[in-house]
C-alpha cells in the first residue's frame, strides 16, 4: 500500500468522525505488519475528557483483534495544518511499534512524515521495566 492511499483511507475513515464539540474531523488509518490496515475516527463526549483520537480508536481496534505490529499511521484532517498526533497518542503508538512512520495529512492531501522515535524521543516504554 502506498502513503497515498493510507491517507485517502484516513481521509475517508473522518468522515465517520464523531465530533460534535470541536466540529475538527480527524480519521486514521494504521498499516499492520501483514498488510491489514484498521481505521479510526475522534468520538467525543459531552464529557468532554472521555474523548478519544482518530488514532487510539484505530489502534484499540487493531489490538483488540490480535494485531500490534505496526508499520505506518495516517492521520488526516481537513485543516489547515498537517494534523499531528496528540502526546498521549503518541505514547500509546510507542507502546506496540516504536519504528512506525507516522504520516500526518492536512486539507488538500499534502502530508509530512516522520519516524515515532522523532516525535516521541527518550520514551517511556515497556524497555524500562
Ligand atoms: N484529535 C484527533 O482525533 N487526533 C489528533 O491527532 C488531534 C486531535 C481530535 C480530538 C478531538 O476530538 C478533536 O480532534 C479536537 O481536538
Amino acid at each position: 500500500m502506498t502513503d497515498r492511499e493510507l491517507i485517502n483511507l484516513a481521509f475517508t475513515a473522518s468522515e465517520r468522525a464523531y465530533a460534535p464539540y470541536s466540529n475538527f474531523r480527524v480519521g486514521a488509518a494504521i498499516e499492520c505488519s501483514d498488510g491489514t490496515v484498521f481505521t479510526g475516527c475522534n468520538i467525543e463526549n459531552a464529557a468532554l475528557g472521555e474523548s478519544i483520537c482518530a488514532e487510539r480508536v484505530a489502534i484499540v481496534k487493531a489490538v483488540s483483534e490480535m494485531h500490534t505490529d505496526f508499520l505506518r499511521i495516517a492521520i488526516a484532517a481537513e485543516s489547515e495544518n498537517y494534523c499531528m498526533p496528540c502526546g498521549s497518542c503518541r505514547q500509546v503508538m510507542n507502546e506496540f511499534s516504536e519504528d512506525m512512520d507516522v504520516l500526518c495529512a492536512r486539507a488538500g492531501g499534502g502530508y509530512v512524515s516522520y519516524h515515532l522515535r522523532d516525535l516521541l524521543p527518550n520514551a517511556f516504554s515497556l524497555s524500562h521495566d
